[in-house]
């Protein structure tokens, strides 16, 4: 692609985030707002969307995955398989579960050029999810929670259908807490308060109550807190965390 579609492709895209969200429901304005920078989110996202190769290679480098069932909650296009593609055959089967038909779409089609026959979508509200295998290995959210407004419910949902000792994955905008707990970063009051701003007039929701709860109701395996930056806005940059946790044993 040629330098001057990609900028054509970055300002429509600037425009749909700039631009008010429409619909009744959840599914809706995901679609009003995801369906027109479909074909140019994965090269804009590349940039926004930090953390995400860290996360997804950690997770497939791990010993025994074979036959693992990996279930990718927000998954979109698919696009974070990537950075993980030599792995992939190794799995049972990956869920890409999505409520954006046009994100799907760009994973099918990326799912059929690339030949993975263990990936498929699903078009599906995360908090009522479960696989037809019943269980999964694997959970991940990526910059997935910050957009669902039952959040507690998806947490939830991750650690009902995730085998005892099963795997989450997060990494997502976030701000911390006036006082966070001991040894966790404490944002600026800027940071605190002008991020979750920004970001909710795309109904992303920024807080500190997301990494509270994953952190309440799994085994951290690893938390990482940094700084990422934006495109086009040199000099600000926007705090965002990667966790792993493991499901606790039944007592
Ligand atoms: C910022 S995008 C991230 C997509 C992808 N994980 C990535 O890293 O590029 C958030 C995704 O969450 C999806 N999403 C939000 N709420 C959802 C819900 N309740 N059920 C399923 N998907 C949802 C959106 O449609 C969107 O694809």
């Amino acid at each position: 692609m040629s330098v001057l579609s990609n900028l054509i492709g970055d300002f429509k895209t600037i425009y749909h985030l700039a631009k008010p969200v429409r619909g009744d429901t959840h599914q809706e304005r995901l679609e009003n707002f995801y369906s027109n920078q479909s074909q140019d989110y994965d090269r804009f996202r590349r940039r926004l969307l930090q953390g995400r190769e860290e996360l997804y290679q950690a997770l497939a480098n791990g010993e025994g995955n074979d036959g693992k069932i990996w279930i990718d909650f927000g998954g979109g296009t698919g696009a974070n398989l990537e950075s993980i593609s030599d792995r992939l055959s190794g799995f049972g089967k990956i869920y890409i579960v999505d409520l954006s038909p046009s994100l799907l779409q760009v994973a099918q089609g990326r799912i059929a050029d690339r030949g993975w026959t263990n990936v498929a979508t699903v078009e599906a509200d995360i908090t009522q999810f479960v696989p037809p295998e019943g269980v999964a290995d694997i959970v991940t959210f990526s910059y997935s929670l910050t957009m669902i407004p039952d959040w507690f419910a998806a947490i939830d949902q991750a650690e009902e259908i995730l085998k005892p000792g099963g795997t989450i994955g997060v990494v997502d905008f976030y701000v911390s807490g006036k006082y966070p707990p001991p040894g966790w970063q404490r944002h600026s009051f800027f940071d605190r308060h002008f991020w979750p701003i920004w970001f909710a007039t795309d109904n992303v929701f920024l807080c500190p109550n997301r990494l509270a709860y994953l952190h309440h109701k799994f085994d951290i395996v690893s938390l990482t807190e940094r700084m990422g930056s934006l495109p086009f806005i040199p000099g600000l940059r926007v705090p965002y965390y990667r966790f792993i946790g493991r499901k606790r044993e039944p007592q």
